[in-house]
């Protein structure tokens, strides 16, 4: 257990820490037990494509809450130079592992548990946050912890806030919430506002590189300003 923990595991003092890592660790418990391979939902299918248009060879790719890593194999896969993954759900880091071993890509992969809110983050040239932060309470300690770790690309996935997307999008945390208590697990997620989400971007230097939906998500990937 203790060789998991990524530095600053200690610091996972945010009370919905916890819970998240419970929810998620009993997740995969039960795609384990049914013997699911991790995939990639419709939203961060649509995610990956526009990273790979931006060809990640020879890309060092950081992300967080990368669950069973299904994402950052693909990156390597497709010639990204290293992955570095860090979800706060043990069972999950155990996942992403066995994923890339039995891709024989482990030597392409670090991977520990932590809070990406939390734990000091080395600069990569990609950092990815793909349906995390709509997890996270927090969302401005989220966002002040990772940035400064993209040193090119910074590419996220949340539920849409604006207009018909952020109304259905609240109703559908809602009834997930209420599900998720129902069953034990109290695990809420969150419609954080996208103004502040890009207005924090934006001041941190970044701009809008490209801009997708699918259904409710909002997919965006940024770049540094700096780097056209
Ligand atoms: C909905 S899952 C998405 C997993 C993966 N990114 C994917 O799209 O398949 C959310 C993941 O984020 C993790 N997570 C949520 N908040 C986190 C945080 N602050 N730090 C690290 N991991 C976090 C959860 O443990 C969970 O594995």
């Amino acid at each position: 257990m203790e060789e998991r923990r990524g530095p600053g595991h200690q610091e996972c003092g945010c009370p919905s820490a916890p819970h998240i890592a419970r929810h998620f660790d009993a997740k995969v418990a039960e795609r384990l037990a049914k013997c699911q391979d991790p995939s990639l939902v419709a939203v961060s299918q649509r995610l990956r494509d526009g990273l790979l248009r931006l060809d990640p060879a020879g890309r060092t790719v950081l992300e967080l809450g990368c669950g069973r890593a299904a994402l950052l194999l693909q990156l390597v896969q497709a010639g990204a130079a290293r992955a570095t993954g860090i979800d706060l759900s043990p069972a999950s880091i155990d996942a992403a592992r066995a994923a890339f071993e039995r891709a024989q890509l482990s030597q392409c992969l670090d991977i520990s548990v932590g809070d990406a809110a939390r734990v000091p983050l080395e600069p990569h040239d990609w950092v990815i946050l793909d349906r995390v932060i709509c997890c996270y309470a927090d969302v401005e300690r989220l966002l002040a912890n990772t940035q400064p770790a993209a040193r090119h690309i910074y590419a996220f996935t949340v539920p849409s806030s604006r207009g018909w997307r952020g109304v259905a999008a609240r109703l559908e945390e809602w009834l997930e919430g209420a599900w998720n208590r129902l069953h034990g697990r109290p695990c809420r997620g969150y419609v954080h506002d996208l103004d502040l989400i890009e207005e924090r971007l934006s001041a941190a230097g970044f701009r809008l590189r490209r801009r997708d939906h699918d259904r409710l998500w909002h997919i965006a990937i940024y770049e540094r300003a700096a780097e056209s």
